[in-house]
């Protein structure tokens, strides 16, 4: 049978709530599959802060580079947002995905309940804002107290994630819109000029451009008009939360994380949710659907993903939702019995099958 070895990061807040769920899932889709899975579970985050002193461990991030693959719950909550930069549980997150250089970021949007797709969002992770320098704190001419950032692409930054995307949309419906601010910013004016410039390997690819602040709005408007979105860094980040909303919830979107090698990472979108942590009310499909991504994209194994992805569709058609996805005449399910139903539904379609 076939080995795989995954580096579990349960994270703070609701993350070890859902991490154990997938993980149940995981080892029952890949054991119907003839597939074992060697998981490794490691600190990270605000919990790794308080047991080591540091968000993301050099153990924890050489386990990673050595896994197939990496699947992260959530990071952060009150407890760390006042600690200094490099002691936030975020800044490990950010320290992870540049550490795997995990570059394209995969966050499709799924519309339920039928799940017809709506749009798939391809944003830049490991570059931008999140990384420009300058940044930091400071005083101004006037002695003024400052905070700053600094948004900058490189060209071979924006061809790679522009390539994900056109190789994307070519396996879509064609269509790929690339989301910037190409009015007011430099850094955008630049992704605009090498998208275009990449456009022509791809001219069975229908290419075109939208500003930041009207995508938002047409996202609500009409979600039907975008096949695949490309974007940076933080445009991404808001636009992705938004997306959720059409979709159903922020509980329910799954990503990946891909470099040119090395293990990808699989999360859900969605954060570590404090205000519903430790209460069995997570939805842990959004990281189930990480799960099947990290099957599918991660060590292609499309048939164990598959099982998932079925299994996950069944259970809601059963009508099982957790509170976010709730409405009335469904069944209200916390996170773990929603898990015992995912796990029923893998089970189930083996018997059928
Ligand atoms: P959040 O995504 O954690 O929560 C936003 C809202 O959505 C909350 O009301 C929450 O209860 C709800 N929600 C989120 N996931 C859910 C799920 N699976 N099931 C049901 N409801 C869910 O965003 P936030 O509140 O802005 O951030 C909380 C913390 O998480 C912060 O410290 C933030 O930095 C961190 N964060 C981490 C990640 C990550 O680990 N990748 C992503 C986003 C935010
Ligand atoms: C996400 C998160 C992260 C991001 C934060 C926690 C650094 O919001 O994965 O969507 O902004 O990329
Ligand atoms: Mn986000």
């Amino acid at each position: 049978s076939k080995r795989y070895s995954i580096t579990l990061l349960p994270g703070d807040g609701i993350g070890p709530e859902v991490i154990s769920v997938a993980k149940h899932v995981l080892n029952l889709a890949g054991s119907l599959e003839g597939i074992e899975f060697n998981f490794q579970e490691m600190p990270m985050g605000g919990s790794s802060l308080d047991l080591v002193g540091v968000p993301l461990p050099e153990e924890t991030l050489s386990a990673a580079k050595k896994s197939d693959a990496v699947l992260l719950g959530a990071i952060g909550g009150y407890k760390w947002d006042k600690n200094e930069k490099h002691l936030k549980p975020e800044t490990g997150l950010l320290q992870l995905r540049e550490g795997l250089q995990v570059f394209a970021n995969l966050r499709p949007a799924t519309v339920l309940p039928q799940l017809v797709d709506a749009s798939t969002l391809k944003k830049e992770l490991t570059g931008g804002i999140y990384f420009g320098k300058p940044r930091g704190f400071g005083t101004n001419e006037d002695g003024e107290e400052i905070g700053f950032n600094t948004e900058v692409y490189a060209t071979y930054e924006v061809d790679r994630i522009a390539r994900v995307a056109f190789e994307t949309a070519r396996k879509r419906h064609g269509k790929l819109c690339s989301v910037d601010k190409a009015n007011v910013l430099e850094a955008s004016m630049f992704w605009r000029k090498r998208v275009i410039a990449v456009a022509a390997e791809y001219p069975d690819v229908e290419l075109s451009h939208m500003y930041v602040d009207n995508a938002a709005m047409q996202l609500v408007r009409n979600p039907k008009q975008f096949d695949t979105i490309v974007t940076n860094n933080i445009f991404g980040d808001i636009l992705s939360d938004e997306a959720s909303m059409i979709t159903g919830s922020i509980g329910m979107l799954p990503s990946a994380s891909l470099g040119s090698s090395g293990p990808g990472l699989f999360e859900p979108i969605h954060g570590s949710a404090p205000d519903i942590a430790n209460q069995d009310k997570a939805n842990p499909l959004a990281t189930v659907l990480s799960s099947a991504m990290l099957l599918k994209y991660g060590l292609g194994e499309e048939n164990a993903a598959k099982r998932i992805e079925n299994a996950v569709l069944e259970t809601l058609n059963k009508g099982f939702r957790t509170g976010d996805i709730y409405s009335a005449g469904n069944k209200l399910v916390g996170c773990k019995e929603m898990g015992e139903e995912v796990l029923k539904s893998v089970d189930s379609q083996v018997a059928a099958a």
